[in-house]
């Protein structure tokens, strides 16, 4: 039996999770908690713990872990930005789901857009109060304005491919473009410069962290539309309001903000925001915030724990191999080891 501490357990993972884990082989140990310093002793007793995206996996808690004995980190997310994958190298291995459901991400941003654009979260409001009027409620086509993605891998992709059923003009940027792909590649100011509507695709690195800020604000268009479902950190979110303040910014989508990790995915109504800056955000008539929920679809949510779960399964029965193994080598030719079907470490 292998024992998993889940941490950051919500309602809707539990089905899925329970459903995937049923044969008995894996049984796992729900905690609402997140893991943290102060949480990591949860795990005593588990051969692996299941984490998601705010869970703060940093190099003290990895210690913790391997000190009590846990051999392997799943991730329950593509992203993986909040394990620090350097300092689990020859302790703790790390597992990750590439992909579960890029059309639930793009779908999502693209749903943002909209609601957006044509002001429907207005009129969705208005309506229930039987306020039938249109004041302020005019928005603008799509179709034959200019999408800047940022970021062409899966999800990017699937989206350019959204815009373009829509008649938008598409340009993108990737510090490492597809070739052959027949996307319009152009560099990140171009791109800046041209676009109607930036939605942003790439993860979270030291090279994309605050990717837009006061300076790549400063090149767009007046009007522009942001959009980001990937990373909070993507977006230096003062930068973005002082952006909105100054009427450059036309509208933000935001389903992820960079200090999202104590406030998102928990029911704070009737509690006083202590972010500032979040609620000034949202108290803009332009910005629209979800709750990182791009992922939340029930396609994603099943590929995620059949994922997780095989990965899981993978480590502990295939002697550790497990094709969706992460580390701070992944990619590097001649140092990943992955490439070679091999165990990291
Ligand atoms: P992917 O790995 O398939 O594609 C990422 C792309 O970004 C690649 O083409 C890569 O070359 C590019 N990239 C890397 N560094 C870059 C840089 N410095 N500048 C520009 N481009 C760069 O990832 P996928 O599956 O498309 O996911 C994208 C992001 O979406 C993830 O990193 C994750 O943060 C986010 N995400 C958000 C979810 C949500 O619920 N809102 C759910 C799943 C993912």
């Amino acid at each position: 039996m292998i024992k998993v501490a889940f941490y950051d357990a919500k309602a809707y993972d539990k089905p899925s999770f329970e459903q995937y884990g049923k044969s008995n082989d894996v049984q796992f140990r729900f905690l609402e908690t997140k893991l943290n310093e102060d949480t990591a002793e949860l795990a005593r007793g588990c051969d692996a713990v299941c984490v998601f995206v705010n869970d703060d996996v940093n190099e003290n808690v990895i210690s913790k872990l391997y000190d009590l004995g846990v051999k392997l980190i799943a991730l329950r997310s593509a992203g993986y930005n909040n394990v620090d994958v350097r300092a689990a190298f020859g302790k703790i291995h790390v597992v990750h789901v590439p992909a579960y459901s890029p059309y639930a991400v793009a779908e999502h941003a693209m749903a943002l857009l909209l609601t957006s654009v044509r002001r429907i979260h207005k009129a969705y409001n208005r309506t229930r109060e039987f306020n039938f009027s249109l004041s302020g409620l005019t928005g603008f086509d799509l179709h034959g304005k200019t999408a800047g993605v940022v970021g062409t891998g899966r999800i990017g992709r699937i989206f350019i491919d959204i815009c373009r059923g829509f008649g938008m003009k598409v340009v993108a940027y990737d510090r490492f473009p597809a070739e052959d792909s027949g996307i319009d590649y152009v560099p990140l100011d171009e791109l800046l410069k041209r676009s109607d509507v930036i939605s942003l695709h790439c993860p979270l690195t030291e090279d994309t962290r605050h990717l837009i800020d006061a300076k790549a604000i400063g090149k767009m268009k007046k009007g522009v539309v942001i959009v980001n479902t990937s990373r909070g950190g993507l977006i230096d979110a003062e930068a973005l309001l002082e952006g909105i303040k100054d009427r450059k910014v036309g509208a933000a989508c935001l389903d992820v903000y960079e200090e999202e990790a104590d406030i998102f995915f928990e029911d704070r109504s009737g509690h006083i925001l202590d972010d500032d800056l979040l609620s000034r955000l949202i108290s803009m008539p332009n910005v629209i915030v979800t709750s990182h929920q791009g992922f939340l679809t029930e396609e994603a949510l099943n590929n995620i724990a059949e994922t997780t779960v095989n990965n899981i399964r993978s480590y502990f029965d295939n002697d550790g191999i497990c094709d969706n193994e992460l580390c701070y080598r992944c990619g590097n030719i001649e140092r990943c080891k992955k490439e070679r079907k091999e165990k990291c470490f």
